[in-house]
């Protein structure tokens, strides 16, 4: 049941959950207008399931190893979620790939956070690849979620340098921060209607998102205001 008129999520995990963190905070917080209706996790033992449940919000385990395929389990999952009648779709470090079971009837109301600035280095190890690379940056960007994996359309980046010395685990560190900055922001962004997923892209208050999304890297002045609203 809705409260107010504040939104409904769904949070899907697969591991510790500070994404999912960074979301019960911004709720509690009034950084989001919107309440968690249930936490699903493909992983039994994932640590975000207790973090939900110290929060007092409801959890599923699913386990993709109960089912036979993907779809199977997508068709599973896409019942959970449907059944909570939820606004938006969080996916916070759900480890496993989604079939259009799943996508196709939560389009536009479904986001991912991928640790790396898209569309450079879809996929895993993306800080290991970035720094095998050699690339002076690395980052994070919220996206649309659509059939192609890690490749929907981009709505917030946040950049952070890759420092001397740096190891995967040290630049993790430092993108991390940001996942949890720029993530509650963007399903903000979409609970309030001003974010959608048009057939042209990403679109904030009725104009284009570009195509690397909006710049929210510390320091860069976006343009877009961040305020509830
Ligand atoms: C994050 O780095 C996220 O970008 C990636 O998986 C990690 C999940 O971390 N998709 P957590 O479980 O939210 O702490």
């Amino acid at each position: 049941m809705k409260t107010g008129n504040r939104g409904r999520l769904a949070i899907l995990i697969s591991g510790r959950g500070s994404n999912l963190q960074a979301f019960i905070d911004a709720s509690a917080g009034g950084a989001l207008a919107a309440d968690i209706a249930v936490v699903i996790s493909n992983n039994p033992d994932a640590g975000g399931l207790r973090l939900a449940r110290r929060a007092g919000i409801p959890t599923r385990s699913i386990d993709h190893r109960d089912y036979p395929s993907r779809e199977a389990f997508d068709a599973a999952l896409a019942a959970e979620v449907g059944q909570r009648d939820v606004d938006l779709v969080i996916l916070a470090g759900f480890m496993r790939i989604l079939t259009p079971v799943f996508i196709e009837p939560f389009s536009g109301r479904l986001l991912n956070v991928h640790p790396s600035l898209l569309p450079k280095y879809p996929g895993l190890h993306t800080h290991q690849r970035a720094l095998d690379a050699g690339d002076t940056e690395a980052g994070v960007t919220v996206h649309f979620v659509t059939l192609e994996l890690d490749g929907g359309p981009p709505i917030i980046q946040a950049r952070v340098p890759i420092l001397p010395g740096d190891t995967a685990q040290t630049l993790a560190d430092r993108v991390i921060v940001q996942e949890h900055l720029i993530y509650p922001l963007a399903a903000q962004w979409l609970i309030s209607g001003r974010l959608q997923l048009t057939d042209h892209g990403a679109c904030l208050d009725g104009e284009p998102i570009p195509a690397t999304g909006i710049d929210y890297s510390p320091g860069a002045s976006s343009g877009a205001p961040t305020e509830p609203g």
